[in-house]
């Protein structure tokens, strides 16, 4: 097994959004994918756990109850890209049910080291499967894997989670026709994603009772402390999840509980934050399941199946790039 790692995100890049974030006029923001250091990825797991947050656990029982389904309609012999793979706990399902056809070569793309680190151990048992893992950003990775490819061969390309509900529709609907350029037709692309439900569950979803989520998005003013020497004091921001109707969305944001002045050093900057300001750190869309082949089609894919958890709302689309 080998794991090809180099660096995606160096510090000053993170400088740089950091200050670009919280300088810019009107609503504060930080990118989402900076959520995801040691501690964020640690975090995000246990998210994955909690009672409240179905998603991880619906997207798991269709990829169980699906896999040789889902295998079996994917053109061979392929290779598998995933996309923010994190843990790669699910996607065990799909690489045994691919084996049992063939020798299989699985390649996460992760912007998180620690979470490609997870991921490699959690999958190097399952015999003939070679992991290579890419620390990059989506496309970035992507396009290094299609240029591995050997000819003859497909792409399947697992997206899931519901990471791609973290942009906003157009950005979501752009990032998958990016992914179709990058793919050849007949590749496959399984994408999975969270459907629209009561404000109540998704308040529960993401505002946990034991804190968990709270600490996940406060780390990443603790992660600037680490890494920009800023002087976030954690204690005086607070987690806030909203349920934004009209974008059809949860937004996660940091609530300053009073006015304050943070230094940042490193991103050389000094930010301003009046009582009851919030910095924008996540947004969750929730989709249709008619909207998902809509968006897909219009992106160049058709969709060749698609499966409904019956417990929490949610759906695998397997598609087919045109
Ligand atoms: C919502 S989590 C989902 C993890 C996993 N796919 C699952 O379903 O549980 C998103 C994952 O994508 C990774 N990620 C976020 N932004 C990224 C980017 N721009 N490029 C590559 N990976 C990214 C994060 O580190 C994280 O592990």
């Amino acid at each position: 097994m080998l794991v090809h790692a180099i660096p995606a995100s160096p510090t000053y890049e993170f400088a740089a959004d950091v200050r670009a974030g919280l300088t810019k006029p009107g609503q504060k923001e930080l990118p989402s994918k900076y959520l995801y250091d040691e501690v964020g990825s640690a975090l995000f797991e246990v998210i994955s756990r909690l009672p409240e947050y179905g998603l991880t656990r619906a997207d798991e029982r269709l990829l169980r109850r699906h896999a040789d389904e889902i295998v079996d309609r994917v053109p061979g012999p392929v290779a598998v890209a995933e996309l923010g793979s994190g843990s790669g706990k699910k996607t065990r399902w799909v690489l045994e049910a691919l084996c049992r056809r063939q020798r299989t070569s699985y390649y996460p793309v992760e912007i998180s080291r620690s979470a490609l680190a997870m991921c490699e151990r959690e999958l190097s048992d399952i015999d003939a499967v070679t992991v290579v893992g890419f620390e990059r950003e989506y496309l970035d990775g992507l396009l290094e894997v299609a240029a591995c490819r050997k000819p003859g061969q497909h792409l399947f390309v697992l997206f899931l989670g519901s990471t791609i509900g973290n942009f906003d529709r157009p950005a979501g609907a752009e990032f998958l026709g990016e992914v179709r350029r990058i793919l050849q037709t007949g590749d496959s692309l399984l994408l999975g994603a969270d459907l629209e439900k009561p404000a109540a569950q998704l308040r529960a979803a993401y505002d946990d009772e034991l804190g968990v989520t709270a600490a996940f998005n406060l780390n990443l003013l603790a992660r600037a402390n680490r890494e920009l020497d800023a002087d976030f004091d954690l204690s005086q921001f607070a987690h806030v999840a909203t349920i934004n109707a009209r974008a059809r969305s949860v937004e996660m944001h940091l609530q300053s509980r009073r006015r304050q002045t943070v230094s940042i050093p490193v991103a050389e900057v000094v930010v301003e934050f009046f009582e009851g300001e919030t910095i924008w750190t996540e947004s969750c869309h929730k989709y249709s399941a008619e909207e998902i082949v809509r968006t897909a089609r219009n992106a160049g894919f058709a969709c060749a199946a698609q499966w409904i958890d019956d417990q929490w709302p949610f759906a695998e689309n397997l598609l087919i790039a045109q």
